[in-house]
């Protein structure tokens, strides 16, 4: 057995005895959603630092948590706080929380994230789909491979499931919510970007920018789930105005449009399970 998957064993031994409950979808909070889950019919509330063999934090008054309840009658896990690669964990640690809701019982994860828009057709406030990505962080698979959850050489033609986003996208245009859709490229911070490395991921193909998700996205290819992805574009990407950027414009941006990015969420996830019994 992988030392990983021992390990993830043991988180799940701590978290088995604290709460009984089998969530069928997880969802990452992004900047902007992190007080969504008080707005959820909630179970369970399960700090990170009661979870052993979790990840320890390193930023002082780190706040993560899973909260447990229900989207509707779905039942779920939500992460409030992601961990991010640039506070110096092995990637190992960043995702070492989509692979545990995997072996809670989530079959479908939905990530949200605050991104630079990239394209310069976007506009600040802008939701957008994520289509597809480009992972310039290093590969969370990294390493010995878990093989209790999946294949050392996984496939990543589907990353976000073709279906989720067409069902995304029909909840956007049934609410009346502009959404683009485009590739997400994951760097890794914490610095923003300069104008020529926006140039160049611009010519790689990217429409949005930011520090987290791709790495959770392929960790849940990897141990088969379902992916869906929107980032809220919370500024436009370094050079694209003569502002300097500022984690207060991203907050700003994230906090304002947020009650709409919640209600997309919601709607999409309810969608998701409606549509189909097989979800
Ligand atoms: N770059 C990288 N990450 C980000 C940005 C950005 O412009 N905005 C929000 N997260």
């Amino acid at each position: 057995m992988s030392k990983q998957f021992k390990r993830l064993l043991n988180c799940m031994r701590s978290i088995s005895e604290r709460i009984d409950f089998k969530p069928s979808l997880a969802l990452i909070l992004g900047s902007g959603l992190g007080d969504y889950a008080d707005g959820i019919k909630t179970e369970y509330i399960l700090d990170y630092s009661e979870i052993e063999d979790f990840p320890v934090s390193t930023v002082p008054g780190h706040k993560g948590r899973f909260v447990f309840g229900y989207i509707g009658d779905i039942r779920v896990v939500i992460m409030q706080g992601r961990i991010h690669y640039y506070e110096g964990y092995p990637m190992a640690d960043v995702v070492l929380p989509v692979r545990l809701m995997k072996m809670m019982g989530a079959e479908t994860l939905f990530v949200t994230n605050a991104a630079g828009g990239v394209n310069t057709n976007y506009s600040c406030g802008d939701f957008m789909l994520i289509s597809d990505h480009i992972c310039l962080a290093p590969s969370p698979l990294i390493g010995e491979n878990i093989g209790e959850l999946g294949v050392r050489f996984p496939d990543m033609s589907n990353i976000y499931d073709k279906n989720l986003r067409g069902i995304v996208r029909n909840t956007a245009e049934r609410l009346g919510i502009k959404l683009q859709e485009g590739v997400y490229i994951q760097l890794t911070g914490p610095n923003y970007e300069s104008p020529a490395e926006i140039r160049m991921v611009r010519t790689m193909g990217a429409d949005a920018v930011g520090m987290s998700t791709a790495c959770e996205a392929i960790a849940a290819n990897h141990c088969g789930m379902k992916v869906a992805g929107i980032s809220c574009i919370s500024n436009m990407a370094c050079g694209i105005t003569d502002q300097p950027l500022t984690h207060k414009e991203v907050q700003e941006t994230a906090d304002r449009v947020a009650p709409l990015f919640k209600r997309l969420v919601t709607e999409s996830i309810m969608e998701i399970y409606n549509s189909s019994a097989k979800y």
